[in-house]
């Protein structure tokens, strides 16, 4: 028997699911990793992947960049935890600012899921308002007020918002369609009164990948600015990604609160979220909205940050060959898709991408909804047997980083091909 699924039987018994996070789990059973480097991920049978997962996003640089890890190695010689601030942490506060100029305070947290709980409850306490916006589909961590139809693990597996949140308070989280200028205008203007923010992710990348109309975008700063409203951009994923300086810097949009994580780390667990002076200094403290955390700023993850920022910094040529490296992937692809009529499509922007089964181009999650969720899931299995590991969700999107090579690339275009072309058959 593989090993993989010997240890799956075991986890089963202890682990819900047999893991710690719900979209790792597929049938029959999910590879058990060993190691990875680089652009590889390995598994406890022998096996080499190239790795499109990444981290969900957070590996930028790739698995165990150099860097990143010499970085650790010091860090970790110097202790593990102080509970008391370090240089470091004004060190990150100021490469992130110098990043995104619309940080003027910043807070660092451990996970996504810390940084939009208290940027929301931060939007709550300054504003004296109750209600949320979110988008259909987009997904910020699976804290009570945002999983309220939620995308991500809860999308996949059809539960459109979690047992166990009070509708006491997901009835205060109003949720608009992605990209739907108008009817977001409406819902706005109906809850002028008691709207504190509109959260969104400015690239969606919870529901596949769906990239955002420009006007869209546009359109949530100028409305949060009518009403009073804290435009908060969710750039968990897109933060250090999408740009150097995310989506801000990509669009030029200024949020008046941002949430960031995953590429931040390196790897390793840190967040952050920051904004207008005006509103971060609300924050305990200053102000009276409460927010601590024993493991914020803790010494590992702010070095390994430093190592990331400082070297994004750096070498922001490596953005642009990412993005070739996603485009030739995904024009190839579609080539292919066109020539063999089949009945699929590609949506990419920089350096994440996702096919989708369904002949519908993607605005919003009902359009994501038309895709094949079971031709998705034996494209996934196809691609896996021939060492390429996507995202095993439809829901989830696909993760270029600086590690991935010309080699991996024309590998890849030849398993996505074979793959879709076992699903004709
Ligand atoms: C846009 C976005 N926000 C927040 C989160 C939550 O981050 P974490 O899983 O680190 O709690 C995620 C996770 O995938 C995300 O994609």
């Amino acid at each position: 028997m593989a090993l993989s699924r010997e240890l799956y039987e075991r986890a089963k018994k202890l682990i819900p699911g047999g893991v710690n996070s719900p979209v790792r789990a597929y049938d029959p059973y999910p590879f058990f990793v060993k190691r990875a480097e680089g652009s590889k991920i390995y598994d406890v049978d022998g096996h080499e992947y190239i790795d499109y997962v990444m981290g969900y996003g957070a590996l930028l640089l790739g698995h165990s960049p150099r860097e990143v890890v010499s970085a650790l190695r010091d860090a970790v010689e110097d202790g593990l935890l102080y509970g008391a601030p370090t240089e470091d942490e004004v060190l990150l506060a100021e490469r992130i600012h110098k990043l995104y100029p619309s940080i003027e305070m910043v807070r660092l947290t451990n996970t996504g899921l810390e940084a939009t709980m208290h940027a929301i409850r931060l939007a709550r306490g300054y504003s004296g308002k109750r209600k949320i916006l979110k988008f259909e589909g987009c997904y910020h961590g699976a804290h009570d007020t945002l999983l309220v139809k939620a995308g991500s693990g809860a999308l996949t597996f059809g539960i459109p918002s979690s047992l166990g949140v009070l509708e006491d308070l997901a009835k205060h989280t109003l949720v608009s369609r992605y990209n739907d200028i108008e009817l977001t205008e409406k819902i706005v203007k109906e809850n002028k009164d008691d709207l504190a923010a509109i959260i969104v992710e400015p690239v969606a990348v919870n529901v596949g990948l769906i990239k955002p109309k420009i006007e869209f975008l546009r359109s949530l700063r100028e409305l949060t600015d009518d009403v009073d409203a804290v435009l908060i951009f969710d750039e968990v994923v897109t933060g250090f990604r999408l740009a150097p300086g995310g989506a801000q810097e990509y669009y030029n949009i200024r949020a008046d609160l941002t949430t960031l994580g995953k590429a931040l780390g390196g790897g390793l667990p840190i967040s952050a979220f920051g904004g207008r002076e005006e509103i971060m200094k609300n924050l305990s403290p200053l102000g009276k909205v409460y927010q601590a955390g024993t493991y914020s700023g803790n010494p590992l993850s702010t070095r390994a940050a430093l190592a990331v920022l400082k070297y994004i910094e750096g070498n922001r040529h490596l953005y642009n060959e990412m993005k070739l490296k996603v485009e030739k992937i995904c024009k190839e692809v579609l080539e292919f898709i066109e020539d063999k009529k089949l009945e699929a499509t590609i949506t990419y922007l920089e350096s994440m991408f996702q096919i989708f089964f369904t002949s519908r181009e993607i605005y919003n999650y009902e359009d994501v909804k038309t895709s094949d969720i079971n031709k998705f899931k034996t494209y996934f299995h196809n691609l896996l047997k021939s060492g390429v590991f996507i995202p095993p969700s439809q829901f989830e999107t696909c993760f270029m980083s600086t590690a991935h090579t010309h080699r991996d690339v024309e590998e890849t275009i030849h398993s996505i091909e074979n793959s879709l072309m076992k699903l004709e058959k």
